[in-house]
């Protein structure tokens, strides 16, 4: 059923070669293997998972070892001919080789997977984390060079898994007929969604079938297809999985809010048949399908203490899955995944009362605003102030009856601090699949005239809002825990941003202090567009030279790394100069002294090596992924960048050094 030893036969005769399924792995060494085998022609069948070649070591081929004895998986038309297995009896830390054989005979290609190391493995652990697929409007090229590198690398530094922080699909797909371009991006053809409701130049799902019409658009992606097959998937889920502005079972195109309860049940149905993973479902723990909970759609407007609307059919269609859960990675790795989008409040920001502030002058909105907003009744110790007051606009405080903002919700958010606090490993990582990183700048020192209007806050304006960077006071409280229960080796690790970012988990910056409990990194996307890209498409305006450098016949530049790292002084002097230099040297350095590196336009991978007494994440950074490259390799890199950190005492400040191992990143760090 499953091999071990070396690369096997990768030949199947005989058969149909099956979309390939990688496996992911669960708490200890038990993998679970995934394959989706071709619609038959007239009725269902079953499959069985096999060894390569069909069992027993032949000359030439790898030592198979049958695992334990199982009945044949039946491979269901309710799972979309989806079919999963859960394997046990095998070796920790050990490559394995499978495939699943049908009942006539063809085979799903060959796939590996690799088990977890035990609890006590001294070894360091080592693998990469990433988001943001987009097949729609680019190239999986990342994956192909991740792939490339771990075949040439030494034994100590192959990659254990892959975790997936989530836009493993995009929802929202474009029609080449329709929107042949976006940004520099060709729009490549992924069919039509079935029942598809337009949004803008976008279609989303409407049910089930439009769900799984868009993950098989995106599995069919070979390169895809290759890292499945190549290594273990550990998948969370970020917004792309359900809706784009979506939370809980409500969705949002424009202002509208919506009840989309049977939606949210088929998204998570859909995930579960196409992501392999080990998540609790409220159906039981069968394999075999998802057997769906019946839910209506139906107004949503009572709210707990947290936000979580208590309308039944919310409850029973947010609960009809849940991702989050904690894995152990041999001695030094706790992983601890968290879903920020399940049991999210509504976005405190996103409030019809609030546009009143807003001038739409600048890019960012005044911190103070956003903080008054996150904290609600809670706000300044449980004084909220009775108006928000912006520069000459002030509104009533439309929140200040309402709970604290909190993206984790609150059963979530306990299990999050018990597994920190009770972690053993030496590093406690946590997956929060969006940024954890504030995404701010400084336009208190724009020179005056630049905006007609001036700057209105206190000082620092912000980006955030949406993510866990924006939930202040929630955020606050994980990172105050880590500091007050003295947890070593707090690291967050996230995705989302379409961005690369490095720094430290600080609960508050200045003029408010700066206190770090942890590192935190974010990866920029496999392929999808970020902001940085955008940004080159941006009208001409006085703002612009905070985002894009762009001269005569020379690649745009992008001081948005500039702008949100060193300062608004600092992007405004390379825009004009092109001197890096000059640029550095207007650093306000309280912008983000949380900050070592951003990167606005990269994309790749990142991997984390996690030893004894060390942890080491690297930025493979590849060049804009906008067609499938031609090489094996993936094609070239912009730049490989390493954050280097010794443990640190708790109480004492954590240290990241950098070191550029190859390409130019400079206006990064
Ligand atoms: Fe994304």
């Amino acid at each position: 059923m499953i091999g071990t030893g070396q690369e096997g036969d990768k030949r199947w005769i005989g058969g149909n070669l099956w979309r390939g399924g990688g496996a992911a792995r669960g708490a200890g060494p038990v993998p679970r293997v995934w394959p989706r085998r071709p619609r038959p022609r007239g009725g269902g069948g079953g499959a069985a998972p096999l060894p390569p070649g069909g069992g027993g070591g032949g000359p030439g081929r790898p030592d198979h070892r049958r695992g334990p004895g199982r009945p044949p998986t039946p491979v269901l038309a309710a799972a979309d001919w989806t079919c999963r297995v859960l394997v046990g009896g095998l070796s920790p830390a050990t490559v394995y080789w499978y495939r699943f054989i049908d009942d006539k005979g063809a085979g799903s290609r060959i796939g590996r997977t690799i088990t977890a190391p035990r609890a006590n493995d001294p070894r360091p652990v080592r693998f990469a984390f990433v988001s943001c697929n987009s097949v729609n409007e680019g190239a999986q090229n990342a994956y192909a060079r991740m792939i490339w590198e771990d075949q040439r690398a030494a034994a100590d530094r192959k990659l254990g898994f892959v975790l997936h922080l989530g836009d493993f699909i995009y929802e929202v797909v474009e029609y080449p007929e329709e929107v042949p371009h976006r940004y520099s991006r060709t729009v490549y053809d992924l069919g039509h969604i079935p029942d598809a409701r337009k949004v803008g130049n976008f279609y989303v799902p409407t049910n089930l079938a439009g769900y799984r019409h868009v993950y098989r658009a995106h599995i069919d992606d070979p390169d895809i297809q290759d890292a499945r097959a190549y290594l273990p998937f550990v998948c969370m889920g970020d917004n792309h999985e359900f809706s784009w502005q979506g939370w809980q079972s409500f969705i949002k195109y424009g202002a509208a809010v919506e009840p989309a309860q049977p939606l949210r049940v088929a998204a998570n149905q859909a995930w579960w048949e196409y992501i392999p993973s080990r998540v609790r479902k409220a159906s039981g723990a069968a394999l075999e399908q998802f057997s769906p909970p019946v839910v209506e759609k139906a107004a949503i407007d009572t709210f707990d203490d947290d936000g979580f609307g208590t309308e039944t059919n919310n409850r029973i269609a947010v609960g009809s899955m849940t991702a989050y859960r904690a894995l152990r990675y041999g001695k030094h790795v706790d992983l601890i995944l968290t879903d920020l989008h399940s049991y999210k409040a509504a976005d405190p920001t996103d409030r019809p009362e609030a546009a009143a502030l807003d001038s739409g002058d600048y890019p960012v909105i005044p911190q103070e605003w956003l903080e008054i907003v996150d904290g609600g009744r809670d706000y300044a110790g449980g004084k909220p102030p009775a108006i928000i007051a912006i520069g000459d606009k002030s509104i009533p405080n439309y929140r200040k009856d309402e709970p604290a903002h909190t993206v984790l919700g609150r059963e979530q958010k306990a299990w999050l601090k018990a597994q920190l606090t009770q972690s053993t490993a030496t590093w406690k990582i946590w997956g929060a699949t969006n940024g954890t990183l504030d995404m701010r700048t400084d336009p208190q020192n724009l020179p005056a005239g630049l905006v007609k209007d001036r700057w209105p806050g206190r000082d620092y304006g912000t980006f955030g809002g949406g993510d866990m960077s924006g939930a202040f006071a929630e955020r606050a409280e994980i990172y105050d825990l880590v500091r007050d229960e003295k947890i070593p080796g707090f690291v967050t690790v996230s995705g989302d941003r379409h961005s690369f970012w490095a720094g430290y988990a600080a609960p508050a910056l200045p003029p408010a202090g700066f206190a770090p409990v942890g590192l935190s990194f974010i990866t920029g996307s496999i392929s999808a567009p970020g902001l940085g890209e955008a940004a080159e498409f941006f009208k001409e305006s006085a703002l612009r030279p905070l985002y894009v450098r762009k001269v005569e016949g020379a690649p745009p530049e992008h001081t948005i790394n500039l702008t949100i790292k060193r300062g608004v002084r600092s992007a405004l002097e390379y825009a004009a100069s092109g001197d890096i230099e000059a640029a550095r040297a207007l650093t306000n350095p309280d912008v983000a002294p949380h900050l070592e590196f951003v990167d606005m336009a990269g994309h790749g991978y990142a991997v984390v090596s996690a030893g004894p007494n060390t942890i080491e994440t690297e930025f493979v950074c590849i060049v804009r992924p906008i067609a499938r490259a031609e090489t094996p390799d993936g094609g070239p890199l912009r730049y490989r960048v390493s954050h280097h950190a010794q443990m640190w005492q708790p109480g004492a400040r954590p240290r990241l050094e950098q070191r550029i191992v190859e390409g130019d990143a400079k206006l990064s760090i």
